[in-house]
């Protein structure tokens, strides 16, 4: 029997503030099967890159990943592993794309030297087939005249080649988990296109897995197998993508699908947004999290955290104590 490629059971981070402690990422568990992708969404301070970056244990000292959390990373738990032995991992094993490709580059070493790195450090390749194989990686990922680009610093690339230059990185060893922290945010929509069919092109042919995180929920109906709704911390909601798209039961899903602008809408229609903030995560709440911005929400819902259960189709769970109607 096939075991996930990546476990996450009751992962839960912390972070701690002069202020107070943020609980950035609350109890999230799932798992990914080689070659498929699970999208993240939800809207920004929701946990998403702090529950990607908890995964490969890439936070800053203050933050603290709670003792109940447990990753399962190929059938290897890596929760008690050293820096050394996380080092094996994160590239060869599972690599990330930051959210701010230019931040994620250094600004002072050539592109060429960025790539070849990581080939120099996990691969232990000599200087001179590292160099060739980082043309050949930039090559791969659309970036023409990669001969001259390796000479070239950060600053002299466009926003769409400095993504393609971290997503070269990204796969220089192989990975077989690609976490994609909004990788086309700061992108134009047909770079983000092109950028995504890269990274579809990619994935199949390494049979790859892929955490997707974005906050476009269309973006990841179309490009993810499943679906995990994030909302405070939490993940409220997570199913196949036709089936949430299609029959979303929470009630913040519901309306971040109904926040997706469509082309066959009117001039001038309205956008829909959602009104209220988001929850303060420094301040423990008692009941559903989105309680106070739902139209639904009664005592229940005020006064007791709703669980994450399966629907009796077994595939799609939802954490709400009113869920909208099942469509059959
Ligand atoms: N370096 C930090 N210092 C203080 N708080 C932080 C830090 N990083 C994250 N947080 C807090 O942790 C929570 C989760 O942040 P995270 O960056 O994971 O959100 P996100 O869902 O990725 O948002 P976005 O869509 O804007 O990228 C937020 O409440 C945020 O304020
Ligand atoms: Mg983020």
């Amino acid at each position: 029997m096939s075991i996930p490629l990546l476990s996450v059971k009751h992962l839960t981070t912390d972070i701690h503030l002069e202020q107070g402690k943020v609980r950035a990422v609350r109890d999230v568990s799932f798992d990914l099967w080689q070659g498929k992708t699970i999208g993240i969404v939800g809207e920004s301070g929701c946990g998403k890159s702090i529950l990607c970056k908890s995964i490969l244990k890439l936070l800053p000292a203050y933050a603290h990943i709670l003792e109940k959390s447990q990753i399962i990373f190929n059938g290897r738990s890596i929760n008690n592993l050293t820096e050394k032995e996380l080092n094996k991992i994160r590239g060869q094993g599972a690599a990330m794309i930051f959210q701010d490709p230019l931040s994620s580059l250094n600004p002072v070493m050539k592109i060429g030297h960025q790539v070849t790195e990581t080939l120099l450090y996990h691969l232990k390749m000599e200087e001179e087939p590292a160099l060739k194989k980082a043309e050949d990686l930039l090559k791969a990922v659309g970036i023409a005249n990669p001969s001259q680009r390796i000479d070239q610093y950060p600053h002299q690339l466009s926003g769409g080649l400095r993504q393609r230059v971290a997503i070269a990185i990204a796969l220089a060893c192989e990975p077989k988990l690609l976490i994609a922290d909004e990788p086309t945010t700061a992108l134009d929509v047909t770079v983000q296109a092109e950028i995504l069919d890269l990274l579809d092109h990619l994935q199949i042919q390494r049979n790859m897995a892929m955490i997707l995180v974005t906050h476009d929920f269309g973006l990841a109906a179309c490009r993810a197998d499943e679906i995990a709704v994030m909302y405070g911390g939490k993940i409220v909601e997570y199913a196949p993508a036709e089936k949430l798209l299609a029959n979303p039961r929470m009630p913040y899903t519901k309306a971040l699908i109904n926040a997706i602008p469509r082309l066959e809408d009117p001039p001038h229609t309205p956008l829909q947004f959602i009104e209220g903030q988001p929850p303060n995560m420094m301040i423990p709440y008692a009941g559903c999290c989105f309680a106070p911005r739902c139209s639904l929400a009664g005592h229940q819902c005020r006064d007791q955290e709703p669980l994450l259960i399966n629907d009796d189709t077994d595939d799609h769970s939802f954490a709400c104590w009113n869920p909208l109607g099942k469509i059959s």
